[in-house]
């Protein structure tokens, strides 16, 4: 083959490279609340026993401190159980987080059946109570 033959076999060859990766990335893409979610008001004031309710529900997947580390984390393919205590996260409003832990995603239950609104508002709170540690 001709250098020019080759060249354009490996030019093909990264725009393949490009667009796979640029696939994979829109299937598991970032995870957008729908805009209606994010004004959502959060009723609860305080943790109630959220703590608890976590403990129960959340930290095989997102760890005892909330970085995403639980035990099963380490099993599921991406993308993997968000660290709560990240900026990405936490700059999230209230009504955003409350949509995503009610209707899940992948892996990701669907909380909505599972815990009370007041237990799903209440976990929020306790969230925040993780920022940045
Ligand atoms: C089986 C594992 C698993 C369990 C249990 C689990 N999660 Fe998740 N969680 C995930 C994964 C995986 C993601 C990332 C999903 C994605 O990005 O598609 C996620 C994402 C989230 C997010 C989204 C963060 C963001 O803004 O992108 C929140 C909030 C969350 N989980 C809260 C909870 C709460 C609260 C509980 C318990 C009531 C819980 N999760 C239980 C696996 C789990």
């Amino acid at each position: 083959m001709s250098a020019f033959g080759r060249s354009v076999v490996a030019a093909i060859a990264g725009v393949a490279l490009v667009v796979g990766s640029a696939a994979v990335a829109a299937a598991q893409g970032p995870w957008v609340a729908p805009p209606e979610a994010k004004n959502l008001k959060n009723p609860v004031k305080g943790i109630d026993n959220a703590k608890k309710l976590v403990e129960i529900n959340c930290v095989s997947c997102h760890g005892t401190s909330g970085h995403g580390d639980g035990p099963a984390a380490a099993a599921l393919p991406p993308p993997k159980p968000a660290n709560w205590t990240s900026e990405r996260v936490q700059k999230e409003t209230d009504g955003e987080l409350f949509w995503k832990i009610s209707n899940g995603r992948g892996v990701m239950p669907p909380w909505k059946d599972m815990l009370k609104e007041n237990e799903r508002w209440a976990i929020i709170n306790y969230i925040r109570t993780l920022k940045g540690k």
